[in-house]
């Protein structure tokens, strides 16, 4: 069959607009279902896009059955308020002893891989360096892939452990299993968002297979040698996602990213944050996804400096008085770096 004839899309540079009569499914896919019902977005192919132009289709299939219309989302996430993901802040845990500097040290090396790997450096550091390291939409959407792809894989791999170690013993895992794998929810959620814009291509699929495989083993094995460690190298790891995220919030601030000036955020986002009529933008998306990161980041900064073996979750236990200075679902930013043992056991 012929593929529709398509232009360019006039407020884009990385995306062809096409009308779509191959399959009027593809418009419950499309970033703009609900707000036209004549045309939808497909990645243009390029470096970052080596498969099919019409593969986002069969990333995201519509419901197989007559019947289905859709499948819910069950894990709700929490409502954040404007003034909570405007309250980001960038923060940093100073070390304390040696297996903080080693968490830390890791995180750095890694940063360091990914920078080179995904053509990106830091804004803070040498200028020129800086300008020569120029970020696009399409560098940005590698960017994030990358990462949420493989920030999806310490919390599965928390969680499962301490569920078969809580079979194993048969005792009760004290709440942690739940939170872990609601971070491991979360994460694939921001990777399933950004790849509702993105069409990655068989390097970048190989890219991360190859991410996923090693680090998913290392990380098994490190949780099983060191699970605090491993809380602390997630909350370095999560320090670095927020500095990320800040980074390109302000480049589209700034007006440095312009197809995403009025770009909506996709129909999956604005479905699972709950993002209210009027800000469902693409900035609105960065904002409510680097407050989960500072989430995560407080999270596990907290949870690394817990009893691994006897100390109850905070943010699912009950506290006798149910006042005072304890962790809540929301991006709180009272604790940026987690909270002390003492604070909360
Ligand atoms: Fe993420
Ligand atoms: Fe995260």
């Amino acid at each position: 069959m012929m593929r529709p004839k398509s232009v360019i899309c006039p407020v884009q540079t990385g995306w062809v607009r096409s009308s779509c009569p191959l399959n009027p499914h593809l418009h419950r896919t499309s970033l703009h279902k609900g707000r036209s019902s004549q045309s939808i977005f497909y990645p243009r192919r390029g470096a970052f896009s080596t498969s099919a132009t019409l593969s986002l289709k069969q990333q995201f299939p519509p419901a197989t059955s007559n019947r289905i219309k859709d499948t819910a989302i069950v894990w709700k996430h929490p409502i954040y308020t404007e003034e909570e993901i405007q309250a980001v802040t960038v923060a940093h845990r100073e070390t304390k002893c040696r297996s903080d500097k080693f968490a830390l040290g890791l995180v750095r090396l890694l940063r360091w891989c990914t920078d080179r790997a995904t053509g990106y450096r830091n804004p803070e550091g040498d200028k020129k360096i800086a300008d020569n390291f120029v970020m696009t939409e399409k560098k940005w959407l590698i960017r994030f892939i990358f990462l949420e792809s493989v920030a999806g894989v310490p919390g599965m791999v928390g969680g499962m452990l301490r569920h078969l170690k809580s079979i194993r013993q048969m005792k009760r895992d004290q709440g942690w299993i739940e939170s872990l794998i609601e971070e491991a929810y979360n994460e694939r959620m921001h990777l399933l968002t950004f790849m509702k814009l993105a069409d990655p291509g068989i390097f970048m699929r190989l890219m991360v297979l190859a991410a996923q495989g090693v680090f998913f083993n290392a990380f098994f094995v490190s949780y099983l040698i060191s699970p605090r460690t491993c809380h602390r190298f997630v909350g370095y790891l999560e320090e670095e996602a927020v500095i990320t995220y800040t980074h390109a919030i302000h480049e589209l601030q700034a007006r440095k990213l312009p197809s995403w000036d009025n770009l909506p955020a996709p129909d999956l986002a604005v479905k699972y944050w709950k993002m209210p009529e009027g800000k469902q933008k693409m900035l609105d998306l960065l904002l409510y996804v680097r407050a989960d990161e500072a989430k995560h980041r407080e999270v596990n900064h907290t949870l690394g400096n817990l009893d691994q073996q006897t100390d109850p979750n905070p943010y699912t236990a009950l506290y006798h008085d149910g006042k005072g200075a304890i962790p809540s679902s929301s991006p709180d930013a009272r604790k940026p770096v987690g909270w002390e043992r003492e604070e909360v056991i």
